[in-house]
């Protein structure tokens, strides 16, 4: 059996956001515009492993110029939610998911591997401590960013053997502004997100990096987001960076919904991979699949598709109306939101909001 995390240090901020100050921000949060009064923060070095785990202020970081994640980018982070629910508890989302997709990420960056148990701690203190901090609306959470950067000062290119996490909490409303207004996506066909054998599927600021010119270009086009296709033939679909997809043929008690199958270069996305039950405990046919790009627009052209989502932890569930890209235009369910992806937003909401029950347990109580 492993030890307990070791306890963590309380350095309470001594000029918190006055409540009334606080009550306004919350009011209209936005998507991480603003912070809660305190954070985590954990060192590793090689020599005494993870230490002098803290609950400090929010505050800026002196960081040395010749930081190795500044030149040569070992930084990785998790994006999940807390949600207040009637019971007076805070409750996280399968927070042991971001925890194992977390160490996966380190081990794929070479960087340390934060234990399960300290990830899941550094939750419970911050959440406790900033509290106040919680929305009660059903369609706001307080937003939980926990990331990790190599801390070692140096030019040398090779593992860091110092690193540093922290976990920044931010109270969020809808991240796409208008709730189930479906949005518009850019396919990239000038430019990849994840090759294979790449870092496609560990959660990287790098592979976001990567993503922002053609981010732009989709801004460019007025669309919402991207949808990146594989690296090799440019034809399959992966994902939109930020989220996973689901593609829904036919309708009714016959639909059948498909995401993009895991190829190692797509993110494992905590969402995603609840749907693939979620839907199944809705009695829908779900499978993980290969999605053609040539496929999409003439399924959709034909009403055989009949609904395309995205989905991912900040999204939830984000219907896409419109495609929009160098070969063409199309749209599904004439632009509007349809009715599997309203039904399975409900779900996954009910569930993470304590409206619905949570029969696979994936509610973890955080305080
Ligand atoms: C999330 O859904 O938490 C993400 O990480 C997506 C994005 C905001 C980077």
């Amino acid at each position: 059996m492993s030890a307990s995390p070791p306890p963590f240090a309380l350095r309470p901020n001594l000029s918190p956001l006055p409540v009334n100050e606080r009550e306004m921000v919350m009011q209209d949060p936005g998507f991480g515009d603003v912070f809660t009064d305190h954070m985590v923060q954990i060192r590793w070095i090689e020599e005494q492993g993870w230490h002098d785990p803290a609950v400090v202020p929010y505050q800026p970081l002196t960081v040395d110029p010749a930081s190795f994640f500044i030149h040569y980018g070992q930084s990785i982070f998790e994006g999940l939610k807390a949600y207040a629910h009637d019971d007076g508890g805070i409750y996280a989302f399968r927070p042991e998911q971001n925890a194992r997709r977390f160490q996966r990420s380190a081990q794929r960056l070479a960087m340390a591997q934060l234990p399960e148990d300290l990830f899941l701690e550094s939750l419970k203190v911050l959440v406790t401590q900033d509290r106040g901090w919680v929305p009660n609306d059903a369609e706001k959470s307080l937003y939980l960013r926990p990331f990790m950067f190599a801390t070692e000062v140096g030019l040398g290119v090779k593992p860091s053997d110092e690193y540093l996490y922290l976990l920044i909490a931010s109270p969020a409303g809808p991240y796409f502004k208008g709730g189930l207004k479906p949005v518009t996506v850019w396919l990239c066909e000038d430019f990849v997100r994840a090759a294979p054998g790449g870092t496609g599927e560990a959660k990287c600021a790098g592979n976001y990096a990567a993503s922002l010119l053609a981010q732009a270009e989709a801004i460019d086009n007025d669309c919402d987001q991207v949808v990146w296709l594989d690296a090799s033939e440019h034809r399959w679909v992966e994902e939109m960076g930020g989220m996973n997809l689901y593609f829904v043929y036919g309708e009714g008690a016959n639909a059948r919904l498909v995401t993009p199958a895991l190829t190692g270069s797509l993110l494992p996305g905590v969402t995603r991979d609840s749907l693939l039950r979620l839907a199944a405990d809705l009695g829908y046919e779900v499978e993980e699949g290969k999605i053609n790009v040539d496929d999409w627009r003439k399924s959709a052209e034909s009403g055989e598709l009949t609904e395309v989502f995205a989905c991912g932890t900040a999204a939830v569930i984000t219907p896409v109306g419109h495609v929009k890209g160098r070969t063409g235009n199309w749209s599904m369910n004439a632009g509007a939101a349809g009715p599997i992806t309203q039904q399975l937003r409900e779900a996954l909401l009910g569930i993470q909001t304590g409206t619905m029950p949570d029969e696979h347990n994936w509610m973890t109580r955080l305080a």
